[in-house]
């Protein structure tokens, strides 16, 4: 275990950064899913996020389009941390700067859909004062199994929810 956390910042993504983060988040994304994300960045339907080490990327979230059921809500998706850099504050600083943008862009609140079944997205989400209420959705996205084709995948998730503390205007 590291006795001193290294530094990590966060920024939004440019793109320049994609195949380095395609680099790092290797074997667990595929790079076309990496770059899917650029391009719906591009397109505006999802804002890339970045935290690094050293100046290099080592993980990334996005912040979405609210969904029409939580206007006041910003969503949050797609939180990867590669896996040389797990389980040193990475995955935490991304959720804390997704909340910052959330409290900049006046959102009460802020959710992400996490798998019931992925203990430590779960706990971690929880950790950060994340809740969920008792109801499951399903959460689809695309994955890019083989390099050309993508698949529609799906997941029974909770919706984990934080009200933020919005600075009064
Ligand atoms: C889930 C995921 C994003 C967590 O990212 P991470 O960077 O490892 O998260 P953190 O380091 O902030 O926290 C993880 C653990 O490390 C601990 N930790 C944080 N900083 C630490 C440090 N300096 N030294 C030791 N442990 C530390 C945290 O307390 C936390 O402990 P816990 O597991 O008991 O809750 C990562 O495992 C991942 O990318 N998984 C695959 C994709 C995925 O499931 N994404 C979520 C989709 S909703």
């Amino acid at each position: 275990m590291r006795t001193v956390p290294p530094e990590i910042s966060t920024r939004p993504a440019q793109e320049g950064d994609i195949e380095a983060l395609v680099e790092t988040l290797a074997p667990d994304v595929a790079p076309e899913q990496v770059r899917d994300r650029w391009k719906e960045h591009t397109e505006g339907t999802r804002r890339l996020l970045l935290a690094e080490i050293d100046g290099a990327p080592v993980g990334t979230i996005s912040i979405g389009e609210t969904r029409h059921y939580r206007t006041d809500s910003l969503r949050a998706l797609s939180l990867d941390v590669g896996p040389a850099h797990r389980n040193l504050g990475v995955g935490a600083a991304l959720i804390a700067y997704a909340e910052s943008e959330a409290i900049r862009l006046k959102f009460k609140s802020i959710h992400h859909e996490v798998g019931t079944t992925n203990d430590d997205a779960v706990r971690l989400y929880e950790s950060q004062g994340y809740k969920h209420i008792n109801k499951t959705v399903q959460n689809q996205w695309w994955v890019f199994p083989d390099g050309g084709n993508q698949r529609m995948e799906e997941e029974t998730s909770w919706v984990m929810t934080k009200v933020l503390a919005v600075p009064d205007a």
